[in-house]
């Protein structure tokens, strides 16, 4: 979808469809652009549309303007609109305008800057709803709004907003396309491989074999990897947009997780794939900040690998040795995102870096206790721990802190080994966290669990059906304001 910003008259602009937003019982607000539209507004606003939150309707406009047609969207009560709403308003009506075949729309903006909102995050909005994924149907749709052209004056601001917001959401969409993308094509070498696609200006990508990892004794990543014939990939992204100590993003990077001989019950496991969601929403946030380059030192790091039950596989029972010389005793081998976890997060504090971010899909503890509503977040570190708040509230990728207490440690003591590393059903999502902070050590860290909000089971506004590629707009926003 092309955008574009336009110093032009509503009725003067020639397209397919001109985007109207209202809220309830402000039908009167577009009164002066044209009699004959304020006309029609006001036949429809006193039955058929009610502009109620998310209400579409396209009406061919009265013929004495150039729109062809005019379409209404609902923003709700006036109270209540905010840059949340306008997101939403901006993917019900991309998904509506393109299921009705228009190529071309413009958005009415006068509105929205009256209530100091910005046209950005309505396009924010459409560009992430309209996204589908059709790489392996024959018969793929081809319907598309082609060009989105926003009726204001073209400021500075106005353009930097909406080439961030363009730059953001092909990043969400990059990150949900290698998501979607089944585990068979989407092995540990295609994830190198689209890290490197990634490469450009004052952005490198280095890739560990596993050769290279075993020299830095990464004993539990290096577990999880023996079960499976696909050659793991430790993948290391430096993105210096500056000269200060790295924020490290480290995703879990699982491209399937059978449960290894832990093996996961058969019913939903195909899902599975999406546990390398982690590691794509870092490679999103990586795409969009070094796109636009902003001035802050950020790496990625992915440690890849399939999580499956092969000969080689690691036994529950086994004792391995992390990067940090903690011995970590196996009980079950379905527990494997924190084992990789555990020699990336190790191996980031070699940076002596200003924050590590992990973001994983570690528990199901957290999708059942959270669902698709927020992602659970557990640190060290209050100063980090409250600006992902904020980057959350701001993004509506919503996190809710969860406690990091002393005694958690005590679930994953070992009789054998220094760490065990599941402390059983109870308390399943503290002691994930907790394992983790044990290799964070001092470095200010936090933890991030999207296994609940990573996969959509409905669609909503603008999060189609399918991975959600949550986290790209979170961190994007987070590490924005870092530098
Ligand atoms: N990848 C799973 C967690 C998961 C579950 C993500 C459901 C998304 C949806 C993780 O590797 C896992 O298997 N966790 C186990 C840990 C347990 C063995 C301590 C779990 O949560 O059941
Ligand atoms: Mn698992
Ligand atoms: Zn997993």
């Amino acid at each position: 979808m092309n955008i574009s910003i336009h110093d032009c008259k509503e009725i003067d602009y020639a397209c397919e469809a001109l985007i109207l937003p209202f809220a309830e019982n402000e039908t009167g607000i577009y009164d002066n652009l044209h009699p004959s539209l304020s006309e029609l507004i006001r036949r429809v606003s006193a039955r058929e549309f009610r502009a109620r939150m998310n209400e579409c309707m396209l009406v061919p406009s009265p013929g004495d303007m150039k729109p062809e047609r005019i379409f209404l969207i609902g923003l709700g009560k006036k109270e209540a609109i905010s840059p949340e709403k306008l997101r939403q308003a901006g993917g019900k009506s991309g998904v509506f305008l393109r299921d009705a075949g228009i190529k071309n729309v413009a958005l009415s903006t006068g509105f929205l800057s009256a209530h100091s909102l910005s046209s950005a995050d309505f396009v924010e909005g459409c560009l992430l709803g309209v996204y589908r994924f059709q790489k392996y149907l024959h018969k793929k749709s081809d319907s598309a709004i082609k060009s989105m052209t926003i009726l204001a004056k073209p400021s500075k601001e106005l353009k930097e907003a909406m080439h961030w917001t363009e730059t953001l959401s092909a990043s969400v969409n990059f990150a949900r396309d290698l998501i979607n993308t089944p585990a068979n094509d989407m092995t540990p070498k295609h994830l190198a491989d689209a890290a490197q696609s990634l490469r450009k200006r004052r952005l490198t990508i280095k890739i560990l074999e596993q050769k290279d990892v075993r020299k830095l004794s990464m004993g539990a990543y290096l577990s999880v990897a023996q079960g499976s014939h696909q050659p793991s990939k430790f993948i290391i992204l430096d993105y210096k947009g500056s000269q200060e100590p790295p924020v490290v993003l480290i995703g879990k990077s699982i491209t399937f997780d059978s449960g290894g001989i832990s093996l996961k019950p058969a019913d939903g496991m195909e899902k599975m794939k999406y546990d390398m969601a982690g590691g794509a929403a870092v490679l999103g946030v990586i795409k969009a900040i070094s796109e636009s380059g902003i001035p802050v030192h950020v790496m990625g790091i992915l440690p890849a690998t399939e999580n499956l039950p092969g000969g080689a596989a690691a036994r529950p029972g086994d004792i391995v040795n992390a990067i940090t010389g903690k011995t970590i005793e196996i009980i079950s081998t379905d527990a494997e995102g924190r084992m990789t976890l555990a020699d990336a997060i190790g191996y980031a504090t070699r940076y002596r870096p200003r924050a590590i971010i992990d973001i994983a899909t570690l528990t199901g503890a957290c999708a059942i206790a959270f669902g698709t509503c927020a992602i659970a977040m557990m640190g060290n570190d209050r100063k980090l721990l409250d600006a992902a708040k904020k980057a959350g509230e701001d993004t509506h990728e919503r996190v809710w802190e969860m406690p990091l207490f002393e005694e958690c440690r005590d679930y994953l003591k070992s009789d054998v080994a220094d760490l065990k590393n599941t402390g059983g059903k109870g308390g399943a999502l503290l002691s994930s966290a907790s394992f983790l902070s044990e290799f964070a050590g001092d470095t200010p860290w936090v933890h991030l669990d999207i296994a609940g909000t990573a996969w959509a089971e409905k669609e909503r506004p603008y999060i189609p059906k399918g991975s959600s590629g949550i986290g790209v707009r979170l961190l994007s926003a987070l590490i924005r304001k870092m530098q």
